[in-house]
């Protein structure tokens, strides 16, 4: 069979998830609805830091259908008020002693619906004493402040972590060696993933059984499952998770979340099935944050030469450390921040600090801190470029990791796979008219115009483990796929990961239809049930493609070798005398002679050499070697308003390479949603908090989600630099787009300023603060 009719690598077949989505079939959490089931809602705290002197719950157990109020007393009766975090941190589930942000969970009504349930949450009288409200890691960090987690024993201060990574002396060299040394202080601010779907779960603990089944919106279901046994003490095998459909994750729903555990508890309580459905005010106010980064970064330069890198940055962390993060990189993969550059020395050093705010950190479409640590180093080579007076095209060139040095080992301990920067730099170049737009913008500059030309070539590290290295809470980051192929030669393929918009069904279908021959149509693929799929870290950071991915090829190819035992055995030829092009085993010179891949299987169930095991089935767990690096330049042209500050993005050109595209149509569709989501974060969205940490941002008013009226047209472009330890090549990409374009958006603004000596402005880059710029650069109109 053809390659072109099973549909393996590179088709750009349409995602057969969709089939149910736009005939609205999905099945999302709200969609489960169960005999008996009641419903839940959460109390939040309206103040940032108090301490909870009372709690009485007596009038909002009188409202009628109120079946129960659960309080963080009653959570610590079981001892459940408090559970473990991801980061190996402890978070309240419901607070027992203080609230520590704004939008805490406090108390819980469980309730005949969702309504009454509301309702009641307003007859449930807390009483608080204020505490002063710590906002700022800065303020955290101060001789004095008061400690936020004074729980913790041992805690004498808000620090959570102070970490480093590379070499200090050597770095100190680099720079007293230097003839340039180059600085940017800067701030990747709050922001938030915001899925469409909030979060949310139903929680059914069968008081019969003991089986605990719990629907819930998670990207992680089997690590849920464990931790849930290890916090509740259930039985592991009598927990199951299932991930419905999930209307996007974007690394909020990796985290464990209160109102999960309460759900839980609650069920097993009553005896009856719980759902929570989280509202967006829910989602905005307490679940996990992103970014939050105050950084600092110095270039040591020497003939024009990059020579050294520094990097100094405090994370705000929010009230609980509770993001998932390697366990041994506190900073997550920030030290990547070398990115697509040889520098021989490089020192990066980071604390982390509690403060009176939502737990952060999550990798929003991130592998773990990259995304604050490609905008530093994209930032920081245009900065020096403007400094030095070259083209920013150009330095990056000069200073790029060259082909032939991979794979390449940075300062800071990573070995870069494969990679030509050169080449994606060119392409995007070539596709912008780089040159004569240049000249435009000088003839434009004449004329009073500002123009401003932004370029960003970002390098990611994606497809966490392996596992020696890298673990979640203990957990070694491989990722599995169990492959079963029926006598018809139809396949069902179960994965560890799970998709949350991703389109794993068609392109783990198509993996398989590329090793086995089996058209894509006719293999199913199932994820995010833990007792029918086998075990997995899940899917966030990019990881799904390149251990999930892999996993996947390496369990079609071992079930290739047996069905050419089978075929070999059919055809009474010996196994070497036969050639297998994808989906059929021939007679090598003798092409007729032949087997396809549906004739073995049936075979595997009905006629089997002697001693051979029945069946075509078989898992395999992958634990990659290495991580993958994708890459790309993003090159963006904005025209600054004078009168205004307003900007608008005029072309912005893609180059991406993520190695072998399995399909090319949902690489674009990921890379479109990557730079919408950048252009969101440079442009417009802000979560921000007053001085009593109260939350601004709580909404979609405040919160400016880009419409399509916003967003910008993209032009895309590839290279394909395969990856040479995957078993396809394949390197991840959903996230490469919002890790490498914010940067090129700032960039292109601040390019457009930077003859009159502006060298920075921090995200969102509004109207507001170009304008302010525009004054003090004495170019405003
Ligand atoms: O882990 P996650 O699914 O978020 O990210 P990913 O592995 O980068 O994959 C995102 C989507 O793009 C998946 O459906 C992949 O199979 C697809 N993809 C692809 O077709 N080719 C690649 N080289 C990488 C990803």
């Amino acid at each position: 069979m053809a390659t072109t009719e099973v549909r393996g690598l590179g088709h750009s077949v349409k995602r057969k998830e969709d089939e149910r989505f736009i005939r609205g079939k999905g099945n999302y959490i709200d969609d489960v609805t169960l005999p008996g089931m009641l419903h839940m809602e959460l109390l939040r705290s309206p103040f940032a830091h108090a301490r909870i002197v009372s709690v009485d719950t007596s009038r909002a157990e009188a409202l009628p259908g109120v079946v129960a109020v659960v309080t963080g007393e009653l959570m610590a009766q079981h001892n459940l008020a408090w559970m473990p975090t991801l980061s190996g941190d402890t978070q309240a589930v419901l607070a027992t002693d203080k609230v520590r942000f704004q939008g805490q969970e406090v108390a819980a009504v469980v309730a005949d619906s969702a309504y009454v349930a509301k309702d009641a949450l307003e007859l449930i009288d807390v009483e608080y004493d204020p505490l002063p409200a710590l906002t700022t890691p800065q303020q955290a960090l101060e001789d004095g402040a008061p400690v936020i987690r004074d729980e913790k024993e041992g805690q004498t201060s808000n620090l959570i972590y102070d970490w480093e990574a590379g070499d200090k002396e050597a770095t100190d060299r680099a720079f007293a060696e230097a003839d340039q040394v180059v600085e940017l202080d800067t701030f990747y601010p709050r922001c938030h993933p915001s899925p469409l779907e909030c979060c949310g779960c139903v929680a059914d603990v069968n008081p019969a059984t003991g089986k605990a089944t719990i629907y819930m919106t998670s990207q992680a279901p089997h690590a849920i499952r464990t931790l849930f046994a290890l916090v509740a003490g259930l039985p592991e095998q009598n927990i199951r998770v299932i991930s419905p459909d999930i209307g996007g994750g974007f690394g909020n729903k990796v985290p464990i979340y209160p109102g999960y555990v309460v759900a839980t508890a609650a069920s097993l309580l009553l005896g009856k099935p719980v759902k929570w459905i989280e509202d967006r005010t829910g989602n905005l106010i307490s679940t996990g944050f992103a970014r939050d980064y105050h950084m600092h970064g110095e270039l040591a330069v020497k003939d024009g030469k990059i020579t050294g890198l520094r990097t100094s940055l405090v994370a705000d962390e929010g009230a609980f450390f509770a993001d998932a993060q390697p366990s041994k990189f506190k900073i997550g993969l920030f030290h990547i921040v070398t990115g697509s550059y040889d520098i021989p020395a490089a020192h990066v050093r980071g604390e982390g600090a509690y403060t009176n705010k939502a737990p952060g950190g999550v990798a929003y479409r991130c592998s773990f801190r990259v995304t604050e640590a490609s905008y530093l180093i994209e930032r920081l080579v245009d900065v020096a470029a403007h400094e030095l007076g070259v083209d920013p095209a150009e330095f990056r060139v000069q200073n790029f990791i060259k082909p032939d040095q991979f794979p390449y080992e940075s300062a800071t301990g990573f070995v870069y796979d494969s990679g030509d920067y050169e080449k994606a730099l060119r392409l995007a170049l070539e596709k912008l008219g780089y040159d004569d737009l240049r000249k435009e913008q000088a003839e434009a500059r004449e004329q009073g115009r500002l123009i401003g030309i932004g370029l960003a070539s970002f390098t990611e590290v994606v497809g966490a483990g392996h596992g020696k290295q890298y673990d979640i809470a203990g957990l070694r980051m491989f990722d599995s796929a169990e492959l079963r192929v029926h006598p018809t030669g139809k396949a069902i393929l179960k994965l560890g990961v799970k998709s949350q918009g991703q389109g794993h069904e068609t392109t783990f279908a198509q993996i398989v239809a590329e090793e086995l021959g089996i058209p894509y149509e006719d293999i199913e693929v199932q994820e995010g049930d833990t007792d029918n799929t086998p075990y997995g870290l899940g899917t966030y950071a990019s990881r799904s493609t390149p251990v999930a991915g892999a996993a996947t090829a390496v369990i079609s190819r071992k079930l290739r070798d047996k069905a050419r035992t089978i075929a070999a055995h059919l055809l009474e030829a010996s196994e070497d005398d036969l050639e297998w092009d994808r989906g059929r085993f021939s007679v090598k010179g003798a092409p007729d002679r032949a087997k396809t891949i549906q004739d073995v299987a049936f075979a595997a169930y009905t006629d089997l050499p002697d001693g051979m095991e029945a069946g075509l089935e078989g898992v395999h767990y992958y634990d990659p070697p290495n991580m993958t690096f994708p890459f790309g330049t993003y090159a963006v042209v904005v025209e600054v308003d004078r009168g205004t500050g307003a900007w608008k993005v005029e072309r912005m050109v893609a180059v991406d390479d993520c190695g072998v595209r399995i399909n090319p149509m949902i690489v674009e569709g990921q890379i479109m949603g990557g730079l919408t989501e950048g252009f969101a974060i440079a442009a417009m969205e802000l979560i921000t908090f007053d001085e009593d940490g109260n939350c601004i941002g709580s909404n979609f008013t405040d919160y400016l989600l880009p419409t399509s009226w916003e967003t910008p047209s993209f032009e895309l472009g590839e290279t394909v630099t395969p990856s040479p330890h995957h078993p396809i090549g394949a390197k991840g990409v959903g996230e490469s787009a919002t890790v490498g374009s914010p940067a090129a958006y700032v960039n292109a603004v601040v390019d457009a300023l930077a003859h009159a000596g502006v060298r920075n402005l921090e995200m969102p880059v509004t109207s507001a603060k170009v304008w302010e710029a525009l004054q003090e650069a004495g170019l405003a109109e």
